[in-house]
């Protein structure tokens, strides 16, 4: 696993889009050779996104030859609300880049039949080859995508039922009352997120500390569904100083040696 611990949310912001924008910039995609990027919702994508459209608007990367996926959705909740994650989308990323709104992918929690919709996002997420890189947040317990302690490692896109500290963690969009946050969603699984060819996990702030600490430190957990990175071959996190506050002195001094020796931080935060 590559981790970067960057010095605070604008560097790991501006760290974690030029990677992805080199990501695609080296792929090449064209119309017949589509680049496929998991997208996340929440707070900590806000500063990757408002970078990756800054690049767009510079003429840097197009995003005329990219899918996306979005891992999760509300269900219930009516795409126009606010804070359904359809609403974050368009309004934070999509509205302001050169994307095809036909290659836009978002869980639908409002569909008739919900399995058939999350099993029909599965089949087109195959369709499309795969993901090539999947962009994720964490929310403070560990999990990934909507992916609650306890959810199996391989699982694919399905109904979660949320836990009390996510509704309680995500009441802050919802007028700080508990009553009105969903009470479940639909996701990506955390085996569709580890499919992907590559991922890339932000972790910025103190409320994640234990979630970090977890996802490096800690075994393989269906606790702390994030730790299933540890298997991928390809796993990056990329974290600010706040959220280590609780890894071992070692392990933080082992990842800002190593990024120091093979000059990871600088290549990426300075390359547009
Ligand atoms: C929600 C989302 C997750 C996200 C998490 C953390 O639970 N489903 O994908 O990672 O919130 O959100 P934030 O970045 O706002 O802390």
């Amino acid at each position: 696993m590559r981790v970067i611990i960057t010095n605070d949310y604008e560097s790991l912001s501006k760290w974690a889009a030029h990677f992805v924008a080199k990501k695609i910039l080296d792929f090449n995609p064209t119309p017949d050779h589509k680049f496929v990027l998991g997208c996340p919702t929440g707070s900590s994508p806000l500063g990757l996104y408002k970078e990756l459209i800054n690049l767009n608007k510079k003429g840097i990367i197009s995003f005329k030859n990219v899918i996306t996926f979005n891992m999760d959705e509300y269900v219930g909740l009516p795409e126009s609300h606010p804070e359904s994650y359809h609403s974050f989308m368009w309004n934070n990323f999509f509205n302001h880049i050169d994307i095809d709104p036909k290659n836009v992918h978002i869980l639908n929690g409002n569909a008739p039949d919900l399995l058939a919709e999350c099993a029909h996002y599965e089949e087109m997420i195959v369709e499309a080859g795969g993901i090539d890189l999947f962009m994720g947040g964490i929310g403070p317990d560990g999990h990934i995508a909507f992916n609650e302690p306890g959810s199996s490692m391989t699982s694919k896109t399905r109904i979660k039922t949320l836990t009390t500290n996510t509704i309680q963690a995500n009441c802050r969009f919802f007028d700080n009352d508990v009553n009105q946050v969903p009470k479940q969603a639909l996701t990506v699984g955390v085996g569709t997120v580890m499919a992907a060819r590559e991922v890339i996990i932000l972790c910025n702030g103190h409320t994640k500390s234990r979630a970090l600490k977890h996802a490096i430190e800690g075994g393989v957990n269906h606790m702390w569904t994030v730790s299933a990175l540890q298997l991928h071959e390809h796993g990056n996190i990329v974290c600010d100083e706040d959220a280590c506050a609780d890894i071992n002195v070692s392990t933080y001094k082992y990842f800002k040696d190593k990024q120091r020796i093979e000059g990871l931080l600088d290549t990426y935060i300075n390359m547009f």
